[in-house]
């Protein structure tokens, strides 16, 4: 009996020193442009569908097909997500190229039709994937605005889409709404926003993403593909 628990005591301080070693060596490659191996893969793929499921179970959808849910979605979506996430008339951005996890392409019709998960993951975001927890900013009803516009998404055309962004209230969540950071954007009245005050933020964005010759850095230089 004793001679068996010491063989299994040695045997886990041996993975314990070969792991530590593993690490300390640095071979373990976390550039983002070295893809993880495919049981890796599998694995993080297995671990964050079961994750989301369990939390997202017992969250309540409201009605996602009121138009002024859907418009607030579009304003915020438009100053939010579109780089990683593309838009009905937005094909490619270089976030939403050079991300690993790549983002997925929201606009597409095989998408499955979850609009608990999707809230769950927009306000609590993806631990190491480049998704953040947009709870921390914004606001539920705001966030059911978001879902609300992902669920017509696969279904706008690329006008429709614009239509909706330009007669919504822009970027607008309930307080903690920050300035994109191309200084292209008028805003008059940036500065003296009182902090918190539910402010319609009603840009008028360079369409970084609809303009595929070039876009500004943040130091307004203009940068050409
Ligand atoms: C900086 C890039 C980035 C931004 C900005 C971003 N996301 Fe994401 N998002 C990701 C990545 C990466 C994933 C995939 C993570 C993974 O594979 O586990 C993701 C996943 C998601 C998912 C889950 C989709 C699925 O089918 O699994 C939803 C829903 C989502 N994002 C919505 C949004 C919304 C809405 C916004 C804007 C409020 C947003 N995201 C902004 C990077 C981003």
């Amino acid at each position: 009996m004793l001679k068996t628990l010491v063989t299994l005591l040695l045997a886990v301080l041996a993975i314990v020193l070969i792991g530590t070693a593993v690490v300390y060596s640095g071979v373990i490659n976390v550039a983002a442009d070295d893809p993880h191996s495919s049981p890796v893969h599998a694995l993080l793929e297995v671990a964050r569908e079961r994750s989301i499921a369990v939390r997202a179970e017992g969250i309540e959808v409201p009605d996602l097909n009121d138009p002024e849910l859907i418009r607030s979605g579009a304003g915020n979506y438009d100053a939010m997500c579109v780089a990683c996430h593309l838009a009905p008339g937005v094909a490619g951005t270089e976030l939403n190229q050079n991300l690993n996890p790549a983002p997925p392409d929201l606009t597409n019709r095989d998408r499955p039709d979850d609009p608990a998960s999707d809230f769950w993951v927009i306000k609590h975001g993806i631990k190491a994937t480049g998704m953040p927890a947009w709870g921390k900013s914004v606001a539920d009803p705001y966030i059911w605005g978001l879902v609300a516009l992902l669920e017509q998404l696969p279904s706008l055309t690329a006008m429709d889409y614009r239509a909706l962004v330009a007669t919504s209230d822009g970027h607008q969540h309930g307080g903690g709404e920050m300035a994109p950071l191309d200084h292209n954007d008028e805003h008059p009245d940036t500065d003296d926003r009182p902090a918190g005050k539910d402010q319609a933020d009603t840009h008028q964005k360079a369409e970084p993403a609809t303009n595929p010759e070039g876009h500004h850095r943040a130091d307004g230089s203009e940068h050409m593909h």
